[in-house]
């Protein structure tokens, strides 16, 4: 999809090049492209301001169509994530006016913080992101991402080349997760999302298994059974396991996976229920991560848990009051039907740690509403007993711009979630701060202290898009996650 041109950008036969501008500072060494850029910017209405744009028609010695110019600000202005918006906008522009072909200009800068890649990965990650339209469902397809993607930059000796194919997969990965997350909940029922899962992983050297409600009933998984009770189609865990040949760590990765969360008994308000078909989105990035981190040849273990339920009402359903036994042989009041991701994350926790033992276990889930009151919706809520694995976590935010914050876990918290009746109830007995008490609560089936919880009900889903995502799944936490596990 991207590919590398080292040619001079006037020499690019494209439907349009991309250029780069800064407020203050050439960004090209090349005069060629430092005069254009001058030229650009003898209009008052293009100054180079991040955001700003500025289209030329038929250049006199330029292969290219057209040459978008794009401003990224001042210059010591300029991050990743500067790039990848800039990138991303473009890519989205030339989409829209149904080009069939562009080019992207790399531009010369040092991004502030030393540990980041060279400026042509963000705008290789922000373009690749960019180039995607989820039209499935439409009749007619009024817009078409690119084939390929042509990316102009020196930087010799193969490194850009390198860092292509590996963005390449990163950004496939992301894509996959955000399919999922947008598709409508009637194409991906428990079953459907279960096996659609399998076969995205079959090429891979992975070992896909699926338990059904049989295999959970024999576990004692009686919370994602409760959970799934209401919905017409059993509810399935899905297990993905990436096992290189030699390695050290082992991590297990569990996605929520509840593929549409009406609340069940406890009936969400009609208002935005639809959106609830993101409520899979942890088990799409688990998935996604995966299978990606296969295809890049990571270096640890890594095995996806994906409990995936439907939540609904009916006669079946799990009612407020009801008691199951966990797998953990804990016992849980479900005070509220429509805490259930916690339900399922329970059970696939105490699996994940008793049957896998690994060295840590990271959670991936859209588990609160509080979770976006606390953060907004674009940044992800962090919960871990351990120091160490949150600022890890924490470091690879930063790098990949999928944003988390780290969150507490206070002990004396811990009373709010006592029940009367059984080991523990579902619910807080107060409605404040409740992105912690459901960290909390999945606290309560986990022994090891390399443990950590991401609530990523915010950033999950951005029913507007972005500037390098349309409107659905955001495919959040592929990047965060890969990048972790790259140091693990
Ligand atoms: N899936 C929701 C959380 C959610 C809210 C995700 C908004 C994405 C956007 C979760 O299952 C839920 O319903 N949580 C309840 C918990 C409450 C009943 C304690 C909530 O947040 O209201
Ligand atoms: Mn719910
Ligand atoms: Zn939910």
């Amino acid at each position: 999809m991207l590919k590398i041109s080292r040619k001079d950008i006037a020499a690019v036969k494209t439907d349009m090049a991309v250029l780069f501008v800064s407020e203050n500072k050439s960004l090209y060494k090349g005069s060629a492209t430092a005069d254009l850029v001058k030229r650009a910017k003898t209009y008052p209405e293009f100054d180079g301001k991040a955001g700003s744009e500025l289209l030329f028609y038929d250049i006199s010695g330029v292969a290219a169509g057209r040459v978008l110019f794009c401003g990224l600000g001042k210059a010591k202005d300029i991050n990743s994530e500067s790039l990848r918006a800039a990138a991303g906008r473009a890519v989205k522009k030339g989409i829209g006016m149904k080009l069939s072909s562009i080019a992207l200009c790399v531009p010369e800068v040092d991004l502030p913080d030393p540990e980041e890649l060279p400026s042509a990965g963000p705008v290789m990650e922000g373009a690749c992101l960019a180039n995607h339209c989820f039209d499935h469902y439409r009749g007619k397809k009024e817009q078409k991402p690119f084939k390929k993607i042509v990316i102009c930059g020196d930087s010799g000796a193969g490194v850009i080349d390198d860092l292509a194919s590996r963005i390449s997969l990163i950004c496939k990965g992301t894509l996959l997760a955000r399919e999922w997350v947008s598709m409508p909940s009637n194409d991906k029922r428990p079953d459907l999302f279960a096996r659609s899962i399998v076969k995205a992983s079959a090429k891979e050297e992975l070992k896909a298994v699926v338990m059904d409600d049989r295999d959970m009933k024999k576990n004692g998984m009686h919370a994602i059974l409760a959970v799934g009770a209401g919905s017409s189609r059993r509810p399935k865990m899905v297990v993905l396991e990436y096992s290189p040949k030699s390695w050290n760590k082992s991590v297990v990765l569990v996605g929520k996976g509840v593929t549409f969360d009406s609340g069940g008994i406890n009936l969400k308000p009609s208002s935005g229920i639809s959106e609830m078909k993101m409520d899979m989105a942890g088990a799409a990035a688990v998935a996604a991560t995966v299978i990606t981190a296969a295809r890049l040849n990571y270096g640890c273990r890594i095995t996806g848990v994906m409990p995936i339920v439907e939540n609904m009402p009916s006669g079946d359903a799990t009612r407020p009051g009801d008691i199951v036994k966990t797998y953990s042989k804990k016992t849980v009041e479900i005070d509220n039907t429509d805490a259930e991701g916690r339900l399922i994350l329970a059970d696939a926790l105490s699996y994940a740690e008793k049957e896998y033992k690994p060295d840590m276990i990271i959670d991936m889930a859209t588990l609160t509403g509080a979770c976006v009151v606390a953060l907004g919706e674009k940044l992800a809520g962090v919960f871990s007993p351990d120091e160490d694995l949150s600022a890890g976590i924490v470091d690879s935010s930063k790098r990949t711009h999928e944003r988390c914050w780290n969150m507490p876990l206070p002990e004396d918290y811990k009373k709010l979630l006592k029940s009367d009746f059984a080991d523990i109830k579902n619910v807080s007995s107060t409605r404040w701060g409740g992105a912690i008490t459901a960290a909390l609560f999945l606290s309560e089936f986990v022994k090891t202290k390399k443990w950590c919880h991401i609530d990523i009900a915010g950033p999950a889903y951005a029913a507007k898009g972005g500037d390098y995502a349309g409107p659905g799944g955001t495919g959040f936490g592929v990047r965060l996650l890969l990048d972790f596990l790259e140091g693990v």
